[in-house]
Order: C-alpha cells, then structure tokens, then sequence
C-alpha cells in the first residue's frame, strides 16, 4: 500500500533527508585519491549520528545475504550499487557512487550520488551527466495525476537516447515511515497497471546507468553488484515529496 504523508510526517522526512544531503556534501568534499571507503563510511556514521540520528542501511537485512554492515554504499566503476566499504585507497580516474540512507525520529530519507575520483575518462563524465540528468527528467514527471510510469519512460528515454543502459533488476521506491515502501519506481517502462502518483506521496527515485549492457549480477559478498561487461555504472537518487505543484525536492 501506498502511503499518503500527512505535514507532520512530511515535516519529519524532511529533517531526515537534509541529513542525508549534508553528508554526501561533506564525503563530496573527501573523495580524493588514497581515502579508503571505509573512511568515507566512518565520517557518515559519525555526521549521522553527531545529528541524533541513525544510519539506516546499517544491519538492513535482505533475503540470503548477512546484514549490510555499513553506513553508505560505496560503489567503484564496474560496481552498480551496495558495495561494501573496505580499505582500498580510491584511485585516480574511478567513479564512485555513495549511497546513504538516515533514520531521524522515525522518519527516512535515501539519496545517491556518483563522484569523480581526480580527472576522470570522458566516457564516465557522459555517464555521470547521462545519469544525473535522468533523475531530474524522472523528477520532473513526479506529479500529482501522473503515474509511476511517466517516471520511467522519461529516464529511459533520455538514457537510451545517449547510447546507455538502464538496470532492470533494482528499482526506486517510496521511503518515509520505512526505507522502502511502496510504489517501485521501475526505470523502464514496464507493461501492466502503474500506480497514479498524488500530493503527499514520498518517493526515491534512483536511476542506475550502465555503459554497456543492463545486466547485472551479485558479488559473492551477497550485496555488492556489478555490471555483467565489466563497464562502470552511475547512480543518482534523490528522496522528493510530490505536491500540488512542482515536485520538492527534499534531499538538496
Ligand atoms: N538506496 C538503496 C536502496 O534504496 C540502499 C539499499 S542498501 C541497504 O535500495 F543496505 F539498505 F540495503
Ligand atoms: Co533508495
């Protein structure tokens, strides 16, 4: 079931979700060559909880693989989403996307972002861009009368239209009272009935991008994915409240 925010639940994600724009600002300011994830993900849970609230991917549970064991995602090149931090110096030239999730008084907020590790390659730059820019053609169809569907033909359009490839396997979602909620927001157009988005609706919309093929597989580790070819991946994801009017943003 898809639920409907009322001002004091909404006013709560927003609190969760200023959070979670905070502390991709400040891991944006760190990503450098030689920071290990693992410091990356030791200043979230820091920030995080400095601000009363809780890593909320941290002990999240799935189906067949451990908890996941950190605070943010952080997700090299060929790796899509869910990498676990570890000590690998970050390298010139990499991409990498940092995904964070926050608790705050009950309430969530999820946001990603794909970073360039020193100068990058001019293809993971027209990634990056492609993938951004589809968040946005997605958020702009987040509107009250529209359907879940006008989302994900407006971020697969834009990505094909620049030779690149959608992930089908992971999808956004609502996010609010729990990190994931219903609807899924697939980022391809996908036959049968789409629910009608409405004002007070929360949702995460996170296109992943690959290079090559969509295909995807799971690590070993049961959480990190990664490109089928070998070719890097992008994520963006921002949690956006849909009104009346324009749809807000919540995590900028
Ligand atoms: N932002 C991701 C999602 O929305 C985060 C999942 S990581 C997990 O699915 F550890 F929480 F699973
Ligand atoms: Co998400």
């Amino acid at each position: 079931m898809i639920f409907i925010k009322n001002a004091q639940e909404i006013d709560g994600i927003r609190k969760s979700c200023k959070i979670v724009a905070e502390v991709l600002n400040l891991l944006g300011s760190m990503i450098k060559p030689g920071i290990t994830t693992k410091m990356l993900d030791e200043i979230a849970e820091d920030y995080i909880r400095s601000k009363g609230a809780i890593p909320a991917f941290k002990g999240y549970s799935q189906a067949g693989s451990f908890n996941y064991p950190a605070s943010i995602c952080a997700s090299i090149d060929n790796e899509v989403v869910h990498g676990i931090p570890d000590d690998t110096e970050l390298k010139e030239g990499q991409l990498l996307s940092i995904d964070v999730g926050v608790q705050f008084n009950g309430y969530f907020g999820d946001a990603a972002r794909t970073f360039a590790v020193g100068k990058i390659s001019s293809l993971k730059k027209k990634l990056m861009n492609v993938t951004e820019e589809s968040l946005y053609r997605g958020i702009e169809k987040a509107q009250d009368g529209n359907r879940v569907i006008d989302i994900s033909r407006a971020i697969q359009n834009y990505v094909e239209s620049n030779g690149f490839n959608v992930v089908r396997e992971l999808t956004g979602h609502g996010v609010g009272k729990y990190l994931h909620e219903d609807p899924s927001i697939p980022n391809y157009v996908v036959s049968g009935p789409s629910p009608r988005l409405r004002e007070g609706m929360t949702i995460a919309i996170e296109p992943m991008v690959n290079a090559g093929t969509y295909r995807v597989k799971t690590l070993k580790d049961g959480w990190t994915i990664v490109t089928e070819d070998g070719q890097p991946s992008a994520h963006f994801e921002h949690t956006i409240l849909i009104t009346n009017n324009e749809p807000e943003i919540l995590t900028t």
